[in-house]
């Protein structure tokens, strides 16, 4: 079936993809291009939104698109920088403001427009710009306007083109849902058929005309994305996709034999694989993060290949990349910066890189998979498990790696974990954990003294990770968590919780 396309072209906004998440919410499937890079099948697009921009279009390096072969011929929604650049080429005016304009601001109504139908006047809008629009063009009729922007939503005469100054995709637009259905589906008649139904149903189809009777070699890592990908893969070739998850000696308590068992519930045909022993060899006397890391990489491509030749005649490589890893992203020079896929690479690869590569997921941003794997009826402990990093505890035992840190570490972070989940924490906090700090200081136990080791908390909430904040964790939790961390684990005398924000921070220690 062949869904109706919006066509996103990226200025460099920070809020491109929200763009693209809210426009997708509606069930309607879109892409993001970057703006000098018109996708081949422009055609088959049946609208526009353009997006914001860090840039001015006053500047000389701004982002000056030649627009023609989309306005007037599709329906076009510009927003922020998007609204000034339509405004600018069309006969406008654009300006620095007098104050940079940010933060919430109140719709007024001019004029009567299908594009705000059902939005009351005074709905909050949230603005993010410094330039202005001081003169629309001689075409375009003003729709609305704020307190401090007279030119806040306008529309050209005659035409399915629209512009506006705030940003419909932020949360803090609180009708800004409502103005991108206008827009999309009465205004310009999209259907709202991109749904996790259709989804699986055509993936699955078109998986099955693209494997046919091959055999697909996939790594479960546990988290989401691999795991929903091999979900979608079994349904679509069964017992022919070869799921391998490796115990890199990383993982948290027990998580290896439990979340195997439950991968072996799912119906996979799926090949544990316990390779601990040569993970901490390849670890030993390492305490440099990044190497530490290149070493469970390198370890991990040896045994995902040694596995991979055990299955004769496999054609494929499954992975769980998802859109936001394939989006080409505009660069701060205004240049689009290309990604280069580190499987166009050949040579030297191990044999297992250089099969083909076959990539479910790749149209569907996180929530999306999550909403995948829920009409799958994938469990919840596996869709809303916490991110967890490829290095697993290697990075969260600062300085060289043993087997007895591995256990301690373990033991502690089973304690925190298990407890969020029973204070009914775990899905309030976006990813938590336990480091093992290279320090020892001195306790009391009893009559004794000792001189053990001290273990720091974390947890963020984040949406992405890319910025992140500590979670203000109720004091009864923390101090029942401490004293169980102290009395049950041997070998720690000390916590503490990790109250720094990223940035400056970063999540992990290492
Ligand atoms: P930072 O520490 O950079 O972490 O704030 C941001 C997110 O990335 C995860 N992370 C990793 N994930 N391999 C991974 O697969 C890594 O080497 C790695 N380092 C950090 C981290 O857990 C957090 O979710």
């Amino acid at each position: 079936m062949q869904h109706d396309k919006v066509l996103i072209l990226d200025f460099g906004s920070q809020y491109t993809q929200l763009i693209a998440r809210r426009v997708r919410e509606l069930n309607i499937y879109c892409e993001i291009h970057p703006y000098n890079k018109l996708p081949e099948d422009l055609a088959s697009f049946k609208a526009t939104i353009l997006s914001g921009s860090p840039f001015s279009v006053r500047a000389d390096n701004a982002p000056h698109p030649d627009l023609s072969e989309l306005k007037t011929k599709k329906p076009l929604l510009a927003i922020c920088y998007g609204a000034q650049y339509l405004a600018h080429f069309n006969g406008g005016e654009v300006a620095p403001s007098n104050t940079r304009e940010y933060g919430r601001a109140n719709l007024a109504y001019v004029e009567d427009d299908p594009f705000l139908e059902g939005i009351p006047n005074g709905s909050q809008v949230w603005m993010s710009h410094s330039d202005t629009i001081k003169h629309l063009p001689e075409n375009a009729i003003l729709l609305a306007s704020t307190t401090d922007v007279t030119n806040a939503a306008y529309k050209i005469d005659g035409e399915k083109t629209y512009g506006i100054q705030f940003h419909p995709e932020v949360y803090h637009t609180v009708d800004g849902t409502l103005l991108l259905k206008n827009f999309l589906v009465d205004i310009s008649g999209l259907n709202q058929d991109w749904t996790p139904h259709s989804f699986i149903e055509e993936t699955v189809e078109n998986l099955q005309n693209q494997l046919g009777n091959d055999k697909v070699v996939l790594g479960l890592s546990g988290g989401v994305d691999s795991s929903v990908a091999a979900m979608l893969l079994h349904k679509a070739i069964g017992q022919n996709l070869y799921c391998i998850f490796v115990n890199n000696g990383l993982l948290r308590k027990n998580e290896f034999e439990s979340v195997l068992e439950q991968y072996k519930g799912m119906g996979l045909n799926v090949k544990g694989v316990d390779a601990s022993t040569r993970f901490l060899k390849a670890l030993e006397g390492e305490s440099d993060p990044e190497n530490k890391r290149k070493a469970i990489g390198r370890t991990f491509i040896e045994v995902f290949d040694d596995e991979a030749h055990l299955i004769e005649d496999v054609k494929w490589l499954a992975q769980g990349t998802i859109y936001p890893d394939v989006i080409e992203s505009v660069s701060a020079t205004g240049g689009p910066s290309a990604t280069i896929k580190s499987h166009h690479n050949v040579g030297g690869l191990p044999d297992f890189m250089k099969l083909k590569v076959v990539e479910p997921l790749k149209l569907l941003f996180k929530d999306e998979v999550r909403r995948v794997g829920a009409s799958m009826h994938m469990h919840t402990s596996i869709l809303g498990r916490h991110p967890f990093p490829g290095p697993g505890l290697a990075i969260r035992i600062l300085g060289d790696i043993t087997a007895e840190k591995v256990r301690i570490l373990q033991e502690v972070d089973s304690i925190f974990i298990e407890g969020l989940r029973k204070w009914d924490l775990y899905d309030k906090v976006w990813q938590a954990g336990a480091i093992l700090l290279p320090v020892n200081s001195v306790g009391v136990m009893g009559d004794e003294r000792t001189y053990e080791q001290c273990v720091a908390l974390r947890a963020v909430e984040s949406t992405d990770g890319m910025t992140a904040d500590w979670v203000n964790l109720p004091y009864e939790f923390l101090q029942k968590i401490s004293n169980d961390i102290i009395n049950k684990v041997k070998g720690v005398n000390r916590v503490v919780y990790d109250i720094s924000s990223k940035p400056p921070a970063t999540i992990e220690w290492e």
